[in-house]
C-alpha cells in the first residue's frame, strides 16, 4: 500500500473504502470483508448512518487499531456543535479517537463553517482525531479558512473523477500543501465512464480492467481515493492497483475527459 504523507506529519493510506450508500444493515459484512480483502482505510460519515457498522467491523476484525485509518465526518446541522457531534461518532464507532475528521460541506448559507473548523482544532489538541480536514471547500470556502484560521486542513475531499477534476481546487489546495481525496472516483456509475474509448484502451494495454485504470490515474495524480462497492469481487477488483503503472500518454488521454461534468452537488447549495 502506498501512502501519501500529510501537512501535519501523519500519513494515510492512499487506497481506502468508502461506505457512503451502503445500507446500514449490511454495513458490518461489507466493512468485514473490504478488511478481510485488504484495505485499512475507512471513510465514513455521521450522515451516512453506518458509523456503528464499521465499528462492529472493526472491532470483530481484530486488527491492532494503529494499522486502521478511519475517517468521518461533521454533518452540516452540527457546525456549532462539533464536540458533541464528535462525541455521538466515537460512540458508534467504538473507538476513542479518529484519524481524520472533517467538515463534511462548508454549508455556506449557514456560515458556521469557519467556527466549525476553530473546533476541530480543539478537538484534535485533545486527541480525539489525529487530523483534520475539509469536504467540499472549493476555492472561496477554502481561501476563508486560510485567511481567517492559523491551521491549514490536512485533506479537502472533493468531487474528482475523470469528467469533473476542480483544477482551481486542487491548485489552491496544492498551494497550501493540502492532500486531495477524490469522491465519487468512478463518477458514482452515474455515467458511462468505464466504457469511455481512452478508459478502456488504457485497461487493455494492461491486462486490467477500466475500473482498475481510472483508479490508477487517481492514485498517479497523487490523489487519495476510496472507490465504494457492495461487491466483494470488486473490492479485490479495486485494491488490485499497484502492480502497474499507466504511461504519460494514457495519463494524458484520461485527463482530457474534462467537461465540468459534476455528478454530485455543488457545495455552494448543500446547507
Ligand atoms: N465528502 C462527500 O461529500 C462525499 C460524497 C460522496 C462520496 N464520498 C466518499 O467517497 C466514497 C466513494 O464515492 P462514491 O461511493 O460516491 O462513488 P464511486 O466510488 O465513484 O462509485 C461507486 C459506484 O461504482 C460502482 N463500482 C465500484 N467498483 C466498481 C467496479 N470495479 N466496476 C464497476 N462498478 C464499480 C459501485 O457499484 P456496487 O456498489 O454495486 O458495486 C457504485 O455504484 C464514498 O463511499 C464516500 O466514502 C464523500
Amino acid at each position: 500500500m502506498e501512502h501519501v504523507e500529510l501537512n501535519d506529519g501523519r500519513s494515510i493510506p492512499q487506497l481506502g473504502f468508502g461506505v457512503f450508500k451502503v445500507d446500514p444493515k449490511q454495513t458490518e459484512k461489507i466493512v468485514s470483508e473490504a478488511l478481510e480483502v485488504g484495505y485499512r482505510h475507512i471513510d465514513t460519515a455521521a450522515i451516512y448512518r453506518n458509523e456503528e457498522g464499521v465499528g462492529r467491523a472493526i472491532a470483530a476484525s481484530g486488527i491492532p487499531r494503529e494499522e486502521l485509518f478511519i475517517t468521518t465526518k461533521l454533518w452540516n446541522d452540527r457546525h456549532g456543535d462539533a464536540p458533541a457531534a464528535m462525541a455521538e461518532s466515537l460512540e458508534k464507532l467504538g473507538l476513542d479517537y479518529v484519524d481524520l475528521y472533517l467538515i463534511h460541506w462548508p454549508a455556506p448559507a449557514n456560515d458556521h463553517y469557519v467556527r466549525a473548523w476553530q473546533s476541530l482544532i480543539e478537538l484534535r489538541g485533545q486527541g480525539l482525531t489525529r487530523s483534520i480536514g475539509v469536504a467540499n471547500f472549493v476555492v472561496p470556502y477554502l481561501q476563508r479558512l486560510l485567511d481567517e484560521t492559523d491551521v491549514v486542513p490536512a485533506v479537502n475531499q472533493i468531487e474528482l473523477h475523470p469528467a469533473h477534476q476542480q483544477p482551481a481546487t486542487v491548485k489552491l489546495a496544492r498551494e497550501n500543501g493540502i492532500a486531495i481525496e477524490s469522491w465519487g472516483p468512478l463518477g458514482q456509475a452515474k455515467y458511462p465512464l468505464l466504457e469511455v474509448p481512452e478508459v478502456v484502451a488504457a485497461a487493455k494495454a494492461h491486462g486490467k480492467t477500466p475500473a482498475q485504470a481510472v483508479i490508477r490515474w487517481h492514485l498517479q495524480n497523487g490523489y487519495i481515493v476510496f472507490p465504494k462497492t457492495n461487491h466483494k469481487e470488486r473490492m479485490v477488483e479495486n485494491f488490485e492497483v499497484f502492480d502497474f503503472e499507466l504511461t504519460e500518454a494514457e495519463m494524458a488521454s484520461i485527463t482530457a475527459l474534462e467537461r465540468e461534468g459534476r455528478v454530485g452537488s455543488h457545495p455552494s447549495e448543500v446547507n
